[in-house]
This record gives structure tokens, sequence and C-alpha cells, in this order.
């Protein structure tokens, strides 16, 4: 008998490790569903690729998950939310939920009186998605907007108390910080393990919004709308799959996750797609 949609899993894509910090997010929000997680670890990083590169990895990626029969897929890499959410939105006929849109809600949510500011990838900071939803509510001069392309290696490496952190930060926020910035987003999924240097150097009177709690609050929401929350009593299952296994998997995935992971499956999505198994037999795929 084929599996209720409530009890199908949830499926999270990102470039790489860092989106495992939404997936740890979102598995303490929802410990009962089970999540599939995939990580393009042989073509990471997006945040330095051009939209149309990202946008084609992007629905690989999402189109591998929903073979695997996820419910609804979440999109927790940042450059990929920018460039591939609406198109993902438009041609899967399931519940998408990129990290852009619940960064802002949140940001607009805690600032006081601004000015808002937004760090992430070239790419992310780009697109102008973030700065989009900020000018809800705030013109122009209030949001101020920063690539940080060096915190992604920092938080790799795990370099969170080095002084090549510090320094980063220094070079990167000042600006922000001088600026008076009430309400800091941090718009990567890397970000949130540099949290106390960038907390530190900002100063307590800064709010720092971070991309994979609001996310996760985000898909707990668009679950239960759809009617797609887990019923059934049930240990909510982790399952890991890569494109690649990086020489430094096993720290750097559990520094991301906060725990180890026992075992990883290997994908290659060029392979999948070449042998016509990335199809999808319920939306036209014209690509
Ligand atoms: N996952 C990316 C993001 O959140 C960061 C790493 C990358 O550049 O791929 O934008």
């Amino acid at each position: 008998m084929a599996r209720p949609d409530t009890a199908r899993p949830i499926g999270v894509f990102d470039s790489g490790l860092g989106g495992l910090t939404v997936l740890r997010a979102l598995h303490q929000r929802l410990p009962g569903e089970d999540i599939i997680y995939f990580g393009d670890t042989a073509r990471v990083p997006y945040g330095t690729k051009g939209a149309g590169t990202v946008q084609a990895f992007a629905w690989q990626d999402a189109r591998f998950l929903v073979n695997l029969g996820v419910k609804m897929v979440v999109v927790a890499c940042n450059t990929a939310s920018a460039f591939a959410l609406d198109d993902l939105t438009d041609r899967l006929d399931l519940p998408v939920l990129g990290v852009i849109e619940p960064g802002v809600a949140a940001a607009l949510d805690v600032s006081r009186s601004g000015p808002v500011g937004v760090i992430g990838t070239r790419g992310t900071i780009t697109s102008g998605r973030y700065q989009e939803g900020l000018a809800r509510r705030f013109e122009p001069a209030q949001i101020l907007a920063r690539p940080c392309p060096l915190f992604v290696p920092l938080a790799e490496e795990g370099l969170i108390d080095h002084r090549l952190t510090t320094l980063a930060c220094a070079e990167y926020l000042t600006e922000l910080r001088d600026a008076g910035v009430d309400t800091l987003i941090l718009g990567c999924t890397h970000y949130p393990l540099l949290k106390p240097a960038i907390a530190d150097f900002m100063g307590p009177d800064v709010r720092l919004v971070d991309s994979a709690e609001t996310l996760a609050a985000a898909a707990a929401d668009r679950l239960e709308a759809a009617g797609l929350l887990q019923k059934q009593d049930n240990a909510g299952r982790l399952d890991f799959y890569l494109s690649d296994i990086p020489w430094t998997f096993t720290e750097v995935g559990a520094r991301f996750l906060g725990r180890a992971i026992d075992e990883v499956h290997t994908v290659n999505l060029d392979e999948l797609e070449g042998a016509g198994r990335l199809d999808l037999s319920r939306k036209g795929d014209e690509t």
C-alpha cells in the first residue's frame, strides 16, 4: 500500500554541506519527520556561479528529491533560493520553500527602526532578492547588503574563533556596524556557524537573523497549512545523499549538523539524468 502523503519524507537540498545547519534546525523543530538531505558537494560553491547555472543545478537537485518521493522540497541554499525558487515553484506540483522569504519576514519582525543589513554569497547579494523583500518596509538607503565570500571557507575550515575570522568580520562588517544596522540577516547556510564572531563584532544591540531557524519555523507552518505534517508517532529518520564525499567530510559534516553522520550515499546526477532517471512523471520536464 502506498505511504500516505503525511508519512512521506521532507527533501532538503543545498549546494554542499552548509545546508546541514538548516537540516539540524528542521529536525529539532519537526523531530517526527523523516528528512532526505541532498548536498551537491561535487559542484559547490553555487555562490560564485551565474544565475542560469545555479538554476540548472537546482532543478536537477530538486528532481532527485522528488523522485525519492518527498512531500515538500526545502531549498536550504540561499543562492539557489535567490536564483531558482520561482522556477522550481512553477515546475513542481508540491510545496517548495526557500530560505529568503522566511529570513526577510523574520528581519521585518525584529527590526525596530532599521537600517537592516544582509550578508550572503556574491550570487545572493547580486540577485537583490533579500533587498526586494526588505523594500516592503525600508527605503533603499535603509538596506545595506554585502557579500562576504571568505566566510564560507572559514566556516568549512572550522575557524570559528580564529583571528582570520575576526579579520574577515572587520573587513566585511565595519561599514554595516558603522551605519548602525539594528538587524543583520545571515543570508548564507554557512554563516550561522560564525554567529559568535559576527555577534561579537556587531555588538549586543544588533539582532542576527539566522536563516536556518527561520526556515525551520516556516517549513513547519507550510506543512501544517498543507495538511502534510507527519501524523504517526515516528522517530524522524535522516538520510544523506551527496554528489561527492569531500576529504574533510567527517569533521565538516559533524560541525554543520552538530553530530556525526553515520551513513551517506553518493549519487551522480549527470549519470541519473543520462539514464533518464531524473524524469518527473507528474509535471512535464522540458529540459
Ligand atoms: N549554500 C550557499 C548559500 O547559502 C553557500 C555555499 C555556496 O556558495 O554554495 O548561499
